[in-house]
């Protein structure tokens, strides 16, 4: 603990940065897109560095076959770019190629007390029942995250609100180490949780996550689907009988309604209360086909060019080889410097 730590010394000038990253575990879908990536893509203020990771070590805390975690960590860079974000501008890597995220993990590891994992809903949702036949790479999980964003000192996080709870431990471990050691090193990272899409609920169930686990097909939009696809979703998508409300207020009492109302705003890049002043009082057999339209003019071109660059993987290999080459320049003297505060002989900053 603090016995023994040197006299603190000068906080770092923690510069902006953004990390986020997402498992390459199966489909992309529209919760995905509209709670990440397509917000990943908006531009960040002049000088701010942005860094994108496919978490193919956080995928492989549940069982993945090699073939299809090697196809879905190149159509999830394929699902980056198709979404806009430029590779040149933000560096675009997964994560196994940069080794400081497991190294600095393992700090995290003897950071972090049990007692916090145990309470994170997301290793409970996950281990169900059978939490003895669980990893323990899946109850170590928010640890590597916690490593993934702050080998880079990350300061903003922007991710949907399923991840909020890791990124409050991923607080509570920065703050634990700098105190240990007696030295303001790791930055407070702040979760940037915005829009009318941080929560993408199924299309069959409003109360419950649009999730890749999901068994039924029905309840989510996968980027990959085709318009028809998409169309039929939306259409067989679960409602109340009632027309939609007037105004933002009425869809409270309405998970259902206010799901698609979410989803049409932020595809549209509008506010709830401006889509309600378009839509409001309409009925479902209207509404639906308007935002089937919207769903397939935005998803539809993503799909086409995702497509299109996985017909070149060896291209998506080099750009990830070179995003993460730019990722360690940044990551590797992070490490060492944690590595000298801990005590580690032969650490070169
Ligand atoms: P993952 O792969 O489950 O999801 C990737 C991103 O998509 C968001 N998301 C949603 N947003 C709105 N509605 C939904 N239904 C929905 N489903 C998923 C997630 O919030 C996330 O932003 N633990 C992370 C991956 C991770 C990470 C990180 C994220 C590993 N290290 C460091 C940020 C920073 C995860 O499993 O996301």
């Amino acid at each position: 603990m603090t016995e023994g730590a040197q006299t603190p010394r000068a906080a770092d000038g923690f510069t902006p940065r953004v990390f986020s990253g997402i498992q390459p575990s199966g489909n992309l879908h529209l919760g995905n897109y509209l709670g990440a990536l397509k917000r990943f893509a908006e531009p960040l203020d002049a000088g701010v560095e942005a860094l994108y990771c496919m978490v193919d070590l956080h995928a492989i805390t549940v069982w993945q076959e090699p073939d299809a975690l090697r196809h879905a960590t190149r159509e999830l860079a394929a699902g980056f770019i198709a979404s806009g974000l430029d590779p040149e501008r933000a560096i675009l890597f997964n994560q196994s190629q940069v080794a400081e995220h497991a190294q600095l993990a393992w700090i995290f590891n003897c950071v972090a007390r049990m007692g916090w994992m145990k309470r994170m809903t997301q290793f409970k949702d996950k281990a169900g029942k059978n939490a003895e036949q669980a990893s323990l790479g899946l109850f170590g999980y928010p640890a590597l995250m916690a490593a993934d964003i702050l080998v880079y000192h990350a300061t903003q996080v922007p991710v949907g609100e399923d991840q909020k709870q890791h990124l409050e431990l991923t607080r509570n471990i920065a703050a634990k180490f700098n105190h240990d050691y007696g030295i303001e090193f790791f930055p407070d990272t702040e979760p940037v949780i915005e829009g009318a899409a941080t929560r993408v609920m199924s299309l069959r169930d409003g109360e419950k996550k649009m999730s890749k686990s999901d068994p039924s097909d029905m309840s989510r939009i996968n980027l990959t689907d085709d318009a028809d696809t998409i169309a039929k979703k939306i259409r067989k998508a679960k409602t109340d009988p009632e027309p939609l409300p007037e105004t933002a207020e009425g869809l409270e009492t309405r998970p259902e309604a206010r799901n698609l109302v979410n989803i049409y705003a932020a595809l549209a890049d509008k506010s709830v209360e401006q889509v309600m002043a378009e839509a409001g009082g309409k009925p479902f057999s209207e509404f639906k086909p308007m935002l089937a339209d919207l769903a397939v003019e935005r998803i539809a071109p993503i799909s086409a060019e995702m497509g299109r660059l996985m017909e070149d993987p060896a291209e998506i290999d080099r750009l990830l080889a070179r995003g993460a080459e730019r990722a360690r320049a940044i990551a590797h003297p992070i490490l060492q410097r944690t590595y000298e505060i801990v005590g580690m002989v032969g650490a070169r900053p």
